[in-house]
């Protein structure tokens, strides 16, 4: 399957939001281990991660979310279906309000509950629930969108419908603490998946349409 680089669309900003990190920060292990299942997500690490972002939720919510410009980018540049869409690792919901004015439907769900405690969105949109293993039933979702969280390709691929996208945004790109290559994205999710990126704000962007 292709994967097409499109030309950026929406210029760089000042300095990124809370700076950028380099390859050595350990998050990046626990990105590609999970993206690439080499078991090391695991109930202790899962129960680390969402302890770190509940510590960090009532920061996480003041800050300005570079994530809701380089959404709207995307979802400006390639097609997709608008009835049904998961956030995996939504947050403090910033992006949700986001989702809720492209998609008839949109549900988000996140491993810290503090985190969830601090969206304005409603409770029946909200799941506090680890990515890893979502509890919803196979092809149900046209779209799952993730903006700086953990990519499990076997569930992404598994919730998605055929014909449904993924999008994988970055938004301080390669200097994202959360971060994994578009070519990673796209290696990890498999061959049924055709891939768009674009350098956007900040960040970076990548569609992933499934076709079978
Ligand atoms: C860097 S924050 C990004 C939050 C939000 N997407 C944003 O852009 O503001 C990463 C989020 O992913 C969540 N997360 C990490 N691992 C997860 C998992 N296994 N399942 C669900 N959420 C997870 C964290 O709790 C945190 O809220």
């Amino acid at each position: 399957m292709s994967h097409t680089f499109l030309p950026r669309s929406l210029e760089a900003l000042s300095d990124p939001v809370g700076g950028v990190v380099d390859a050595s920060h350990p998050m990046r292990a626990v990105v590609k281990g999970a993206a690439f299942d080499d078991g090391s997500w695991t109930g202790s690490r899962a129960k680390k991660v969402a302890e770190l972002f509940d510590s960090m939720a009532l920061e996480w919510k003041e800050r300005v979310n570079e994530g809701c410009s380089i959404v709207m980018d995307a979802f400006d540049r390639v097609q997709f279906t608008t009835e049904r869409v998961l956030e995996v690792g939504c947050g403090t919901g910033e992006v949700m309000e986001i989702l809720k004015g492209y998609f008839d439907e949109a549900i988000g769900i996140d491993i810290s509950l503090e985190m969830l405690r601090k969206s304005n969105s409603s409770s029946t949109e909200l799941l506090n629930c680890d990515g890893a293993s979502l509890p919803f039933p196979t092809s149900s979702f046209d779209a799952v969108v993730i903006v700086n969280s953990l990519l499990f390709p076997a569930e992404i691929d598994r919730v998605l419908k055929v014909g449904g996208t993924c999008f994988f945004i970055s938004t301080k790109g390669d200097g994202t603490p959360i971060y994994l290559s578009p070519y990673d994205v796209r290696s990890a999710l498999g061959l049924n998946y055709e891939a768009f990126t674009a350098a956007s704000g900040n960040g970076i962007w990548t569609a992933l349409h499934k076709s079978k």
